[in-house]
C-alpha cells in the first residue's frame, strides 16, 4: 500500500493566516499540521508517501521532511497546480501509485483514539474495492455524508448536503484499490468546479465494492480548517499530551516503534530538539523510560 497526503488547497477559511503559507504547515500545538496525517500513514505501515501541494508551498514541505530518510520512509513530492478537488490526487499521483493500492489522507485531518493503529494496519491490507470511515458528528453539513439503513449499510453519499440524511460524516482518510486511478480520470467537476472524492467513492458504491467502517466514540476526528477548529485541535493535543505523557503524531517515535529507525538515529533526531519538551520526549522514548519514571 502506498500513501498520499493532499496538502494543497487554498485555505481561505483561515485567512489571513494562510495568505502566504500553507494551512498544513501551521502549528497544531507543538508540531506542524502535516505531522498528523503523516503519522496516520506511518501507523498504517505505509512506507512510501507522496505529498501533493501547491506550487507555492511544496518547497516548504520538502525542507521540513526531505526524502523521509530521517524517519525511515520514502517521501516524494508532486504539485497540484490549482485546488481542483481531492480526486485529482490519483491522477497527479498516477506514476507514484503504479500498480499498488493507495491510501489518501487529507493534510488537515487529525485522528486520535484507542486501537486506531490496529484499525489502520487492517485497513492497509486492502487489495480490492474501497474502504472509507463514517464518524458521527454534531454538524455533518460541511462534509461528505453517508445515508445508511438500520443495519448501517450505505445507501448513498452526498457532498456537503444542506439537509444531511444522517449524522455520519466521511473523514479525510480513504483506502482504494488500484482501479482508483482510472476512476479518477473519468470524474467530471461538480457544480462547484471540483473533482470530488465523493464521486470516486460513489463509483465503488454503485459497483458494490465499497466497505464503510463506522468509528465509535473512542476515536477523535478533528479537522482544522477554521480558526476555531484549529485552536480546538491545539488545545486537544496539548490536553492529551500533558495528561497522558504520550505524544500524538510524533513521527520520530512512530518510526522508532515501527522499527524504521534505530535507537541511535532517534537520539540523533532528539539532539536537535533539546530546547523543547518534544526533544526530551524523544530521548525518553529512546531510553524506554516508562511514563511513571518521566518527570
Ligand atoms: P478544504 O478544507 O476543503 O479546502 P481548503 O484547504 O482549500 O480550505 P478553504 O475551504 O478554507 O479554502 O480542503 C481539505 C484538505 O484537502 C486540505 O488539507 C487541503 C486539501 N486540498 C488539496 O490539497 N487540493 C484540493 O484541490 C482541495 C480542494 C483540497
Amino acid at each position: 500500500m502506498k500513501g498520499i497526503i493532499l496538502a494543497g488547497g487554498s485555505g481561505t477559511r483561515l485567512y489571513p493566516l494562510t495568505k502566504s503559507i500553507s494551512k498544513q504547515m501551521l502549528p497544531v500545538y507543538d508540531k506542524p499540521m502535516i505531522y498528523y496525517p503523516l503519522s496516520v500513514l506511518m501507523l498504517a505501515g505505509i512506507k512510501e508517501v507522496l505529498i501533493i501541494s501547491s506550487p507555492r508551498d511544496i518547497a516548504g514541505f520538502l525542507s521540513l521532511l526531505g526524502n523521509g530518510q530521517k524517519i525511515g520512509i520514502k517521501i516524494e513530492y508532486a504539485i497540484q497546480e490549482e485546488p481542483n478537488g481531492l480526486a485529482e490526487a490519483f491522477t497527479i499521483g498516477e506514476s507514484f501509485i503504479g500498480s499498488s493500492p493507495v491510501a489518501l489522507v487529507l493534510g488537515d485531518n487529525i485522528f486520535y483514539g484507542s486501537d486506531f493503529g490496529n484499525r489502520l494496519i487492517d485497513a492497509a491490507k486492502l487489495t480490492s474495492g474501497a474502504l472509507i470511515f463514517g464518524c458521527y458528528v454534531a454538524d455533518p453539513r460541511p462534509y461528505g455524508v453517508l445515508e445508511v439503513d438500520g443495519n448501517l449499510n450505505v445507501l448513498s453519499i452526498e457532498e456537503k448536503p444542506e439537509q444531511p440524511k444522517s449524522s455520519f460524516a466521511i473523514p479525510g482518510l480513504y483506502f482504494f484499490d488500484n482501479e482508483v486511478v482510472e476512476i479518477a480520470k473519468k470524474i467530471e467537476p461538480s457544480p462547484r468546479g471540483e473533482k470530488e472524492i465523493t464521486s470516486v467513492i460513489d463509483d465503488y458504491l454503485q459497483r458494490g465494492k465499497l466497505n464503510v467502517k463506522i468509528m465509535g466514540r473512542g476515536l477523535a476526528w478533528l479537522d482544522t480548517g477554521t480558526h476555531e477548529s484549529l485552536l480546538d485541535a491545539s488545545n486537544f493535543v496539548e490536553a492529551i499530551q500533558k495528561r497522558q505523557g504520550m505524544y500524538i503524531a510524533c513521527i520520530e517515535e512512530i518510526a522508532f516503534r515501527r522499527g524504521y529507525i534505530t535507537r541511535e538515529q532517534l537520539i540523533e533526531q532528539a539532539s536537535a530538539l533539546m530546547k523543547t519538551n518534544y526533544g526530551q520526549y524523544l530521548l525518553d522514548v529512546a531510553n524506554e523510560l516508562t511514563i511513571m519514571q518521566r518527570k
